[in-house]
């Protein structure tokens, strides 16, 4: 990163977040002579990159105690280059001032930023309040802001005024930094010169990062309409073994499993639905992804314990015959059940819509999503997601695409949303987005494979 940012013959190299001034003495070491600016709110830490750069004689540095998103940077005449890994500050350790500072800083860039936005976002855009004209920055982050919705802020502006050059981003199975668990990416920019295109650079190890000038061109214009970038970083190999496969949303929609609001009291064991005499108004219900994972690709009756009060809407419950659902209703509404957000948005408040996906997934994974067939229609909560064909498909067709889905789960990782540690979720939409065959040939592959396990 360094190298990169000194082939820009920077005038002033600014270390944002300099902890103890790793990148800001890199600088030193190769450049004594130019200007550098090292900033960090920390006491300690400016104290520690004091010293570092006192060793290392760099006559022309200056370290700053400040905090980078408020502070005044003095413009020079010339071009200043900006090089660091700024904080890995999630929004909900956000001080309220610091998320209205970055409102008030995204509107005066014409920008918009969603409040669920990180520090790193934060620091990409105080670095454009400070920038002028032909700046140029490279920053390492989490690579999360490539798909996720409070990343539209940082994607918009790289396309835009923060004038992106390349993306470098770390095969996902590796972590860049051992103490931070995440995913990384290095953006290389240069303000005020927005692009036509960018270097795309998917690399397997920091080692083959060389100098930051690898990468494919992709058009700006392609990136421009997307919300995800992180697939535009797949190997050409991999997209074109991809041909004649269609959005798995093209066939079948993807939903949430039901969220009841208050699981306590819609969930019950069999046994207990029957020693309340409500065993008539209770389906089955997959209560737990594990169930899915541990299913052999096809979820049965017989293997679920839970049940989900699920009375019709219309039950008339002032009848004799229904007096222990009137009894456990009215014991719910007195514990304040009814008062739950979500049953407050439902007519009535304990009447939940009940639908039972044909194909069923997990979606928090570590080794991609994992699916089911589900003949028997079970009810699922909403730690599963639901897959619904749009025409009817039958029984082949249905363990056809349960078995590609399993046999490619792996392929899959890196197309939902990945959180700290390499947890990956699939919203529904981002399952929607997943290749499947077409209905014809998975009629083919579910006659001669059957069901495969997940
Ligand atoms: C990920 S560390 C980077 C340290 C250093 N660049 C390195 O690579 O070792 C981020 C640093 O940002 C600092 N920091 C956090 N919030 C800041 C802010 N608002 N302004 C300036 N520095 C901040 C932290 O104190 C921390 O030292």
């Amino acid at each position: 990163m360094v190298d990169w940012v000194l082939v820009q013959r920077p005038d002033r190299v600014v270390d944002p977040g300099c902890g103890s001034g790793r990148f800001a003495a890199e600088v030193a070491r190769r450049s004594p002579d130019l200007d550098i600016v090292a900033i960090d709110v920390d006491p300690l830490a400016t104290l520690t990159a004091r010293a570092t750069l006192r060793t290392l004689r760099a006559r022309r540095a200056v370290v700053m105690n400040a905090d980078y998103t408020t502070m005044a940077l003095r413009p020079i005449p010339g071009r200043t280059a900006f090089v660091g890994n700024p904080p890995y500050v999630r929004h909900h350790e956000l001080p309220a001032e610091q998320k209205a500072w970055a409102k008030s800083a995204a509107a005066r860039l014409s920008l918009s930023i969603s409040g669920l936005a990180g520090l790193q976002v934060h620091f990409f855009l105080a670095t454009l309040m400070h920038a002028r004209r032909a700046d140029v920055g490279c920053f390492i982050t989490s690579a999360e802001w490539l798909d996720v919705r409070y990343g539209a802020v940082l994607r918009d502006a790289l396309l835009n005024g923060m004038g992106a050059i390349s993306l470098h981003l770390l095969d996902r199975g590796r972590f860049a930094f051992r103490d931070a668990m995440t995913t990384a990416v290095i953006t290389c920019f240069e303000v005020g010169v927005p692009p036509t295109s960018l270097r795309l650079h998917h690399v397997r190890s920091a080692s083959s990062l060389g100098s930051l000038t690898g990468g494919r061109r992709t058009r700006r214009a392609r990136l421009a309409d997307s919300q995800r970038w992180s697939p535009f970083f797949l190997p050409r190999g991999l997209s074109r073994a991809r041909e004649g496969l269609v959005p798995l949303g093209e066939i079948a929609r993807v939903s949430r499993g039901i969220a009841t609001g208050a699981n306590g009291f819609f969930v019950l064991t069999e046994d207990r639905a029957s020693e309340l005499r409500l065993a008539d108004y209770v389906v089955p219900v997959l209560a737990d992804a594990s169930d899915v994972l541990t299913a052999s690709g096809i979820v049965r009756r017989e293997s679920v314990r839970r049940v989900l009060l699920a009375p019709p809407r219309d039950i008339n419950l002032e009848a004799r015959e229904h007096a222990a659902l009137r009894a456990y209703l009215l014991a719910g509404k007195e514990r304040g059940v009814a008062e739950r957000y979500l049953c407050q948005q439902r007519t009535p408040w304990w009447y939940l819509a009940v639908k039972t996906p044909p194909v069923i997934a997990t979606y928090m994974t570590r080794q991609g999503p994992a699916f089911a067939l589900n003949p028997d229609q079970l009810a699922i909560l909403n730690v599963l997601h639901g897959i619904f064909p749009r025409a009817p498909m039958n029984r082949e067709q249905l363990a056809g695409l349960v078995y590609y889905l399993n046999t490619n789960r792996k392929a899959f990782m890196g197309a939902g949303r990945t959180y700290q540690g390499g947890l990956e979720k699939f919203e529904p939409r981002e399952m929607e987005a997943l290749l499947v065959p077409r209905p014809e040939r998975l009629q083919l592959l579910g006659r001669e494979h059957g069901v495969r396990p997940a």
